[in-house]
């Protein structure tokens, strides 16, 4: 076998309610899979539902919450290949932010990946993959993202970490620098200027789009040979 054919397959995506991971839906629905999606609002998830058609179902959760993580996957008989893209990013000052709102960047992006990875571990088949969702502030500090960068740091070492725990399955991050989805757009204020800037900064004067994202998460899930690696995703960022 060189790769693995994901029509019929069973890929549920935490975060695919919208911008990478609704993106990724869609993809892998073109491939012929199934999808499930999860999301915390429930009005956005239907909308993303609706959007997705017959082949896609979902229900919310809020990865923050480890019991409503575990009634996720408790819905789920069986699965082939998970995706999560959800994250709560709380910016702040080391020294001065709320303890709270710098645990929420960890809580989520972490431990949310963890509690997942626990409940869907049971479920998920021995030919099957996960893929977590990291960010470039790994690699370029930015002043207030200290703990959004260490939560996605923790995720690319735990990736690495559990290559031969979860073996036969595989373990896989992408590592996005900016892509033009809501998340990054409302952090600019929806300002036209700022996101040209932002853009004409990149080498390859574009933004990541989110179908490039779901190309490199699809291509992660199918490659049976990928393995404890981090893809950045981001235009040759990290060399620029
Ligand atoms: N876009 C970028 O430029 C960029 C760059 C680097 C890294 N990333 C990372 O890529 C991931 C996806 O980004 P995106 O641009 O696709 O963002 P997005 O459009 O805001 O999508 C985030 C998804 O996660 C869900 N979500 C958020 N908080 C949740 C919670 N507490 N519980 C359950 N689901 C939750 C959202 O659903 P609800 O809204 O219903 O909660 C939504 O489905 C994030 O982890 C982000 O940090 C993005």
């Amino acid at each position: 076998m060189t790769s693995t054919n994901l029509q019929n397959q069973t890929i549920v995506i935490i975060g695919g309610s919208s911008g990478l991971g609704l993106a990724t839906a869609h993809a892998a629905i073109k491939s012929k899979a199934r999808v499930i999606i999860g999301g915390a609002d429930n009005n956005k998830l239907q909308a993303a539902l609706a959007e997705l058609g017959e082949h896609a179902t979902g229900r919310t959760l809020n990865v923050l919450d480890p019991t409503s993580i575990q009634q996720f996957f408790d819905a789920i008989p069986a699965l082939d290949h998970l995706l999560i893209t959800a994250a709560v990013i709380r910016p702040g000052r080391l020294l001065d932010a709320p303890i709270e709102a710098l645990q929420a960047n960890l809580d989520s992006r972490f431990w949310g990946s963890v509690h997942s990875l626990r409940a869907a571990a049971p479920r998920l088949a021995s030919t099957g993959s996960i893929t977590l969702t990291s960010g470039m502030v790994t690699q370029r500090p930015q002043v207030g993202k200290s703990l959004a960068a260490v939560a996605a740091g923790a995720v690319e070492t735990l990736a690495h970490s559990l290559v031969r725990e979860i073996a036969p399955r595989r373990i896989n991050v992408i590592n996005p620098g900016p892509m033009h989805t809501s998340l990054l757009t409302d952090m600019l204020g929806n300002n036209s200027a700022r996101i040209n800037e932002l853009t004409n900064a990149q080498p390859l004067k574009r933004l990541g789009m989110p179908e490039d994202f779901a190309d490199a998460a699809l291509f992660l899930m199918h490659n049976p040979n990928i393995n404890g690696e981090v893809l950045n995703l981001n235009g040759g960022s990290s060399w620029a």
